[in-house]
């Protein structure tokens, strides 16, 4: 059963502004293997991050609390699998509120271009 849906569209060049003047907000925002992962391309480097953080924002949408309940922004880890097809791995009290919700699949799909990211983000029960 579908528990919800989330959708979110970043720019990618106000991302890069704000993830180029703080330097927190990076870890803030992201755990070390997503850093890794956006960092290998440099001309697709922030697109990258704006789709992971539309990833993160459309999840927080699905899960329809939006971002409180202290869940973080780098508790929901983008990973992409060995076809680069991505996935999200929740942390901390993000994973304790969806085995609260009992939330059993999280799909998620994700696409940049040079402008925009946009991510979408199904929930199952
Ligand atoms: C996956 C694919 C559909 C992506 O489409 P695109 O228009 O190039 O790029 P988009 O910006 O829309 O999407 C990129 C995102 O697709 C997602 N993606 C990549 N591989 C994927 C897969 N196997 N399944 C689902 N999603 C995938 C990733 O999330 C990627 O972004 P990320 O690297 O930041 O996580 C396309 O590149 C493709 O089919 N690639 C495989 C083809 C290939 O390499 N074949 C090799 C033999 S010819």
């Amino acid at each position: 059963m579908i528990f919800g849906i989330g959708t979110d569209i970043i720019e990618v060049g106000r991302m890069e502004k704000h993830l180029e003047k703080n330097d927190a907000l990076m870890k803030k925002l992201y755990t070390e293997t997503e850093q890794k992962y956006c960092g290998k391309g440099k001309v697709t480097r922030y697109q990258c991050f704006a789709a992971r953080f539309a990833a993160k924002e459309a999840f927080f949408k699905a899960l329809g609390t939006g971002y409180r309940f202290g869940m973080a922004f780098h508790e929901i880890e983008v990973l992409n699998d060995e076809l680069g097809k991505p996935y999200i791995v929740p942390h901390g009290k993000v994973k304790e509120y969806l085995e609260e919700q009992k939330i059993s699949s999280i799909h998620l799909s994700i696409s940049h271009v040079k402008e925009m990211a946009n991510a979408f983000v199904v929930l199952e029960k």
